[in-house]
């Protein structure tokens, strides 16, 4: 990539209407998503397994880097590996029939859910998937509300029904009353663990059985008619009769299915399945390609827009440095959401106003990437990142256009980064710059400029110690981290000017964020209450208010 000098040559755009033609059909092809998910609920399998069928990978366990890959994974992943845990995320792209499908993939763990949460800024559509003994868990809540906030399509896939679980009529009744997300079931299962027997279809009345293959492997997927004589040699009378109940139920007292209501993240479909098996994983994906929406139209300074427009514009949802080691890289995830982006374009980034050739954009599969010729609305490029951009730049050809940044998250664990070796301090500085810029972790700094060593404020802390592994691996510099005692922060809505009139605040601690801006720190809700009853007129903020236009201050 290499920035071009602004000159009056305009920023590519396509002229040509035939290519409005393909761009409509590019798109009309795509479908984008991401799974939320409590840890351990089956992500990785069910990724797995989807990708098998898109016949992206040739064998399960391909997902998690293994065998030569290992070597070609960088310093903290080696950290990923001795906890086992997962904390990057990646793009998977692959085709399955007619569709290309964009697998967003995000880190497993709740304490990188600030990735996640940008990660999700970028799909158009999400897969809940939900152990069926375990029902909703936090982590799916908490994701969950990002994407109500964002109202993407959420289709649910209640995995594990090959163990006991709970019943499913109380798990659709817990999405209800606990989401306020209405339920649709495409499939109902007939019994559960030991006495799962496969699901009926509920649009064919079709019953798929299920076969206990030995562990890891395929289960076969054998279709019968629901009025098949040869069904009781499968499937007991009992079990049977209670879920074709159940199913009458539903059609009873259940909405009814709406594509509207779908696409509005107000209805959710939702599958029974066994991931591990491999039951009920293809007809989820043919069901959920029919009704998950193309790439949609997306808010702007300048109104929706509609990925048909013929210009290029995306932005930037992710940054992620040093994947490889070997090449001491750092990527700029892009997600395209209007145009065709073609190879060595000329785009303007919104922010500086710059005009910036991308020579060598890439496609990403997990570890692997590969130069991309072009890419359309809903596919995510990976841009070799000198720095310049940040999470949530948009780029763009043609009239100007800023996306609606992405929000930071509420850090609740806060702590001073000391560096104890005055002598390593370009390094410690240059480290502590590039982890904020990626998002890794957010950086506060005190109001004091006498104290010069920042305060990582994070939403976990395991966020906290990947910075620390990674600062001492990748620039050197061993730290040290110093709690502060703060559990909860709140951005002033007004600015200093605001906070200068109410005075003195008792039980709080004043810092700055990358921006300047005030951020107020407290031990405890307790506190925050305080001051709320103290000041009603102030208006305070647990989200950071977007930025753009402005540099962020540095180390
Ligand atoms: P995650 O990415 O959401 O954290 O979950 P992951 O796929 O790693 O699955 C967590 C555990 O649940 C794994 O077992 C996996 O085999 C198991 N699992 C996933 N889907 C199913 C399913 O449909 N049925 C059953 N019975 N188990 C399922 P593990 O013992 O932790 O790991 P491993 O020994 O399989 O590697």
């Amino acid at each position: 990539m290499s920035l071009v000098n602004p000159s009056p040559e305009k920023p590519s755009s396509f002229k040509d209407e035939s290519l409005t033609f393909d761009l409509a059909k590019e798109i009309s092809r795509r479908r984008n998503f991401a799974i939320i998910s409590h840890p351990d609920a089956g992500k990785t399998t069910l990724t797995e397994k989807l990708l098998l069928y898109g016949g992206a990978i040739q064998q399960a366990g391909a997902v998690k880097a293994r065998g030569e890959q290992r070597k070609v994974t960088s310093d903290w992943m080696e950290l990923e590996k001795q906890r086992g845990i997962s904390i990057t995320s990646t793009v998977l792209q692959f085709d399955y029939l007619q569709t290309k499908i964009n697998l967003l993939d995000t880190p497993g763990h709740q304490d990188f859910s600030e990735d996640t949460y940008r990660t999700l800024a970028a799909a158009d559509n999400a897969v809940m998937l939900e152990d069926a003994a375990k029902g909703l868990e936090p982590q799916t809540r908490k994701l969950f509300e990002v994407c109500r906030m964002r109202n993407i399509p959420i289709f649910t896939f209640i995995n594990k029904m090959d163990r006991p679980g709970q019943e499913p009529l109380a798990l659709l009744d817990e999405i209800e009353a606990e989401l306020g997300l209405s339920t649709w079931a495409v499939n109902w299962p007939i019994g559960s663990g030991e006495q799962f027997r496969g699901v009926i279809e509920r649009k064919t009345r079709d019953v798929i059985l299920f076969t206990r293959a030995e562990r890891g492997r395929q289960s076969e997927e054998r279709h019968l008619k629901i009025d098949d004589p040869l069904l009781k040699d499968f499937v007991e009378k009992e079990l049977l009769d209670k879920a074709l109940e159940e199913l009458e139920l539903l059609e009873e007292v259940g909405p009814e299915r709406d594509l509207e209501l779908i696409h509005a993240g107000k209805l959710t479909p939702v599958f029974f399945g066994s991931a591990m098996t491999n039951f009920g994983v293809r007809p989820f994906l043919d069901s959920f390609l029919a009704m998950a929406q193309a790439p949609v139209a997306r808010n702007s300074s300048d109104g929706l827009v509609d990925p048909l427009r013929k210009e290029f514009s995306g932005f930037v949802f992710k940054l992620q440095a040093n994947m490889d080691p070997r090449h001491r890289d750092r990527v700029a995830f892009v997600r395209v959401c209007s145009g065709r982006f073609e190879k060595d374009m000329t785009v303007r980034h919104a922010r500086t106003g710059k005009l910036i050739r991308l020579s060598r954009p890439q496609k990403l599969f997990g570890q692997d990437r590969s130069v991309v010729d072009d890419a359309f609305p809903g596919d995510v490029i990976g841009l070799n990142n000198p720095g310049m951009f940040s999470i949530g730049d948009t780029l763009y050809t043609g009239p100007r256009l800023e996306y609606e940044g992405i929000p930071c998250f509420s850090p609740e664990i806060f702590s001073w980064l000391r560096n104890p070796n005055p002598s390593a301090f370009k390094n410690f500085r240059k480290g502590v710059n590039e982890l904020r810029e990626e998002g890794a972790v957010q950086i506060l700094y005190d109001i004091d400029q006498s104290k010069r060593d920042p305060i990582l404020a994070a939403v976990g802390q395991l966020q906290l110690e990947v910075v620390q592994h990674r600062l001492e691996n990748e620039y050197g510099v061993a730290t040290r981290l110093e709690p502060m005692g703060y559990q909860v922060a709140r951005w002033v809505s007004g600015g200093w000017s605001e906070l200068e009139t109410i005075g003195r605040i008792f039980n709080c601690k004043t810092v700055q964020d990358a921006w300047s801006r005030p951020v107020l720190l407290f031990k405890n809700d307790w506190n925050l209450g305080q001051l709320n009853e103290d000041h009603p007129g102030l208006e305070l903020s647990a989200v950071a208010p977007v930025v753009s236009g402005v540099d962020p201050i540095s180390l």
